[in-house]
């Protein structure tokens, strides 16, 4: 864990309200794993603010914002050249069992963030299907320019399928991605999610209710909770959510946890 106050590389909207931020961070950026996060400080908040990160150069760092809030607007009009005040890699990153090959990625929202670098990462040795269930198709991570090799973006290895869900249907599946992740359990290997807490929910009644072993993969599929922060180091116990083992702290315990770990009748966001 470093902090240090890096320089902006750029700031580009990537969707409408979306924002891909460059940082030169090589501290960061060499010890980076998918799943992990850094938290930034914003001006005029004293709690800093937690953001996935979201891929990876040999010397810089990228997180995909939402800008839902006071840091996040504020993170949203800084420029190339500004220097941030970063903190990270924080919390432990997702694992890949020695034995899979086949993995299934499932993003709801702004949960594409931590999951392009998961993908990017795994893909190299593994086959990935990573799906994307958005409001609507102006708000589906634009994977294509991934594969076009934008100044910005990193390629994204062709053996990675992307599935487009939207709410209202104007791209991919209409739906919700809990509607079609039946269809991919048999494939998969190890599943993995990142979204609002609504998918988790739908996911563990899925789990109940589909068969012995795609139910297992699912209650078995690591989750990064998006819990509000206060230290984000392990100090304040303000992340803390109960767990079947007894209280955990997202920040310095996860943020990556197994869905069928976590009690989601009590989680408060
Ligand atoms: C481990 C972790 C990783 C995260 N990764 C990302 C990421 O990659 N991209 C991204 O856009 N966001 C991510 N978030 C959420 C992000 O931290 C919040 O959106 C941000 O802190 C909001 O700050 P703000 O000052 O703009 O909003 P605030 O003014 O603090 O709040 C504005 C609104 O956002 C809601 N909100 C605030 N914090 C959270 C939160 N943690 N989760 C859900 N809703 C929240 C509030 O309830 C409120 O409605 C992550 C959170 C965690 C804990
Ligand atoms: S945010 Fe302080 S212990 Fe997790």
């Amino acid at each position: 864990m470093k902090q240090s106050l890096s320089k902006i590389a750029s700031n580009q909207e990537l969707l409408l309200g979306v924002h891909l931020m460059w940082i030169d961070d090589p501290g960061i950026a060499a010890a980076a794993r998918a799943g992990q996060f850094v938290t930034l400080r914003c001006e005029g908040l004293i709690l800093r603010r937690p953001f996935a990160i979201h891929q990876v150069k040999p010397r810089q760092v990228a997180i995909l914002f939402k800008a839902v809030g006071e840091g996040t607007h504020w993170l949203s009009q800084r420029g190339k050249g500004e220097r941030v005040d970063v903190l990270g890699p924080l919390g432990n990153g997702f694992n890949i069992g020695a034995d899979s090959s086949n993995l299934l990625l499932l993003a709801g929202g702004i949960g594409i963030a931590p999951l392009v670098l998961l993908a990017q990462q795994a893909s190299v040795q593994h086959r990935v299907t990573l799906i994307h269930g958005a409001s609507a198709g102006t708000q589906v991570y634009p994977v294509a320019s991934l594969r076009g090799n934008e100044e910005h973006l990193l390629p994204f290895a062709d053996r990675v399928r992307f599935i487009e869900v939207t709410e209202d249907g104007s791209k991919g599946h209409k739906g919700l991605v809990s509607d079609i992740v039946t269809d991919f359990l048999d494939w998969a290997d190890q599943v993995y999610a990142c979204g609002p807490v609504d998918m988790y929910r739908a996911m563990s009644q899925l789990a109940t209710a589909c068969g012995a072993a795609g139910g297992d993969k699912l209650r078995k599929c690591q989750v990064s909770l998006e819990v509000r922060m206060g230290c984000g180091i392990g100090a304040c116990r303000g992340c803390t959510v109960i767990t079947g083992r007894g209280p955990r702290r997202v920040c310095s315990d996860g943020p990556i946890f197994e869905l069928d770990d976590i009690l989601w009748n009590q989680v408060r966001l």
